[in-house]
């Protein structure tokens, strides 16, 4: 965890150094592992794109076959690493709920095994070690929050499975951090939900943030992530794109961070609930950025509308663009 140059007692949780660039590779690690020991030859998933990179990578390590399923509209990084491991990659017209629509549909007839979010126990059991180490670092202690970009709601889940176990294993004590879930406005099912204390979210009609993490229109495990938040005195809060850039952008000159848009959703809403009194100056907040800022660069160029002023040749010659053929 990095300490904030800014912010007393506040600190970045900084997941960006992980296998493939996000946390995403902490679930992914862990259930292709155990699918590996289970026999299972063929792994297939919907993904938001991180997902899908990180399945590629292990599932190449592994030796499994990978079929991924992404909107089209993902990353470039993420298309690009899914190729590079050899992965069966579909780029699909539509969200990440087209693409699960897709996987079930043809799993039976292809043999295929479903390691979608929430589907196998084994993702939450490799993401809940954000809940072990954050505490760990903290010296065994809890926070007095935490700061968690939600789309699916895997690592919130399995985090609030770790302070469980922690507190069995007798390693910590006292009251559990506030959960704050956080979301894009341009896709919030479960901030809706919250706000109109619902205990399940509704489809959210035209999903579109280049936050594509948060991008995720109705979460499978919506219903345990308002749980876990209202259980522990949290919230949900959206942030509008220019926020997330904004705070994109404020991270990095001030902080020398250059964070993912979905962690700049965690420090956009730090900055909201601290300016509403909802969160004191002082507390100590753990903040999570999810993912490496360099796994979006033509995602965040596009919203600050910088254009590469040249354009590369569409195949290189022998010799490469140094020196052209
Ligand atoms: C960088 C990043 N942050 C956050 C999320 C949301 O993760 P979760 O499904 O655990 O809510 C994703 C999901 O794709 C992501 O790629």
């Amino acid at each position: 965890m990095i300490p904030s140059r800014r912010f007393a007692n506040v600190w970045l949780k900084e997941e960006g150094a992980n296998p493939t660039g996000t946390f995403k590779a902490r679930g992914l690690a862990l259930a292709v592992s155990m699918a590996r020991h289970y026999g299972l030859t063929k792994l297939a998933a919907p993904s938001a794109g991180n997902a899908g990179g990180a399945l590629a990578a292990y599932a190449a390590a592994a030796g499994i076959e990978a079929h991924i399923f992404m909107p089209k509209d993902v990353p470039m990084a993420n298309q690009v690493e899914c190729w590079a491991y050899g992965a069966h990659l579909t780029l699909v017209d539509g969200l990440i709920s087209d693409c699960g629509r897709m996987v079930a549909e043809r799993k039976a007839a292809e043999g295929w095994f479903d390691i979608s979010t929430l589907k196998e126990p084994f993702r939450v059991e490799g993401k809940k070690t954000m809940g072990y180490e954050l505490v760990e670092q903290l010296g065994w202690e809890y926070p007095d929050a935490v700061f968690y970009p939600t789309g699916g709601g895997v690592g919130l889940i399995g985090m609030w499975k770790a302070f469980e176990e922690m507190e069995q294993l007798g390693w910590v004590t006292g009251k559990r951090p506030r959960m704050y879930a956080l979301q894009a406005s341009g896709c919030a099912p479960v901030e809706r939900a919250f706000e109109e204390g619902k205990d399940v979210s509704e489809f959210f009609q035209g999903a579109a943030t280049f936050a594509s993490g948060l991008r995720v229109p109705k979460p499978y495990g919506d219903n345990i992530i308002l749980e876990i938040v209202r259980a522990s005195g949290g919230k949900v809060v959206a942030s509008e794109d220019a926020a997330i850039l904004a705070s994109i952008l404020d991270w990095a000159k001030e902080e020398g961070i250059f964070l993912s848009p979905e962690g700049a959703a965690a420090t956009a809403a730090y900055d909201t609930l601290l300016a509403s009194g909802e969160i004191k100056r002082g507390e100590r907040v753990v903040l999570f950025n999810t993912g490496a800022g360099l796994k979006y660069v033509d995602m965040t160029a596009e919203a600050m509308h910088l254009r590469r002023p040249g354009s590369l040749p569409t195949s290189l010659p022998v010799g490469g663009i140094i020196t052209p053929a």
